[in-house]
């Protein structure tokens, strides 16, 4: 496998529902915000106080176990970097547990590093693989990438899972559990931190929030568990315009609420095109849907990027073969799309 990210093709103008995005856009709230920064605002160094605070405040943490950082992938580089810090005893090479499928960034990122990822292979309705991930946990394990709900399967991960995972791994380790899609579903990790101090929590505002293109991520963590983290971490990783727009976007709930709701919708019509098909899908609590179509997974997202609408085929996925995963937004992008495909069916 490669370890480097190879960024998809340019879509022009076509519909894009192949990375999870949100379709509608932010927030006009955040483009009204980012209008009146000044020009001194752009020369100086951001000012993280307020946003600090705020962000704390919506994410129900103590700022002392918050780090904002450049998008979540940034996160999953420090976390990485932090795990590297602790090398096993013996000096062998750290191990990294991947849980397939999983985000490509994670057995990226660890390879890049010099870290030697685990695989753990999916069950074959997706569920969380416990006695998969409790086989592959050595003394030298120092990370568990855990994804809830889990991309691209949408499927979602119990915090007695998480919790015994993270009481699994020997001392040194940490439990990465990654929130990219937390919005859609509400399910989070972070009442496990202080009975399980190894687990790190991190969020997106790229998804739900609609700011993927300024980099705005959270980590969260008892301040033990963070303060490695944050020193690794640069000081201004986050930059002004995404300090600003964060702002802005966390005080919209309204629209927040709104979006969350026209996913669900778009979910559902989703699941029961699926039906319709008679093809498999797995029950998502994120903004997207993974549905096996079969051989003819190729040709139908081929087709439909030649008709300008854009969705992943997923076929190479560990487990996924014959699945598309299609990004559910607002509803008349998921219908514009079905309707599309049901055309080729
Ligand atoms: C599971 C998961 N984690 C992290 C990310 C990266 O988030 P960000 O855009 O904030 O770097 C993504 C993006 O698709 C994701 O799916």
């Amino acid at each position: 496998m490669s370890n480097t990210y190879h960024r998809p093709a340019p879509t022009g103008d076509g519909l894009r529902l192949h990375l999870n995005e949100n379709t509608a856009g932010c927030s006009p709230k955040v483009l009204e915000a980012l209008a009146h920064l000044s020009a001194t605002d752009i020369a100086f160094y951001p000012d993280y106080d307020v946003v600090y605070r705020e962000a704390a405040e919506y994410l129900g943490v103590a700022d002392d176990r918050l780090l904002l950082v450049n998008g979540l992938d940034e996160g999953i580089l420090m976390s990485t970097i932090g795990a590297l810090l602790r090398r096993p005893d013996d000096g062998s090479r750290p191990e990294f547990i991947v849980i397939n499928p999983a985000f490509d960034m994670y057995a990226i990122t660890a390879r890049a590093c010099g870290g030697a990822v685990v695989n753990v292979s999916p069950r074959g309705d997706f569920e969380f693989p416990l006695d998969g991930v409790r086989a592959a946990i050595t003394p030298r394990t120092r990370l568990v990438f855990v994804t809830s709900p889990n991309n691209p399967t949408g499927v979602r991960v119990s915090n007695d899972a998480i919790q015994s995972v993270a009481r699994a791994v020997p001392a040194g380790a940490v439990i990465f559990v990654d929130e990219a899609y937390h919005d859609f579903c509400g399910d989070t990790a972070l009442p496990l931190v202080d009975s399980c101090p190894n687990v790190v929590v991190g969020r997106t505002f790229a998804k739900a929030h609609g700011l993927a293109a300024l980099r705005v991520g959270a980590l969260m963590a008892v301040p033990d568990t963070m303060d490695p983290l944050r020193a690794v971490t640069p000081p201004y990783s986050l930059n002004v315009a995404a300090a600003v727009a964060l702002r802005a976007a966390m005080a919209d709930r309204e629209r927040l609420a709104w979006y969350v709701d026209q996913v669900k919708q778009s979910r559902q019509l989703v699941y029961e095109f699926c039906t319709k098909h008679g093809f498999t899908f797995w029950v998502s609590g994120a903004n997207f849907v993974l549905a096996r179509v079969g051989p003819q997974a190729g040709s139908i997202v081929s087709r439909l990027a030649a008709a300008g609408i854009h969705i992943r085929d997923k076929s190479a996925d560990p487990g996924c073969a014959g699945c598309i995963r299609v990004t559910t937004g607002i509803v008349e992008h998921t219908r514009r799309c079905l309707d599309a495909m049901e055309e080729m069916l």
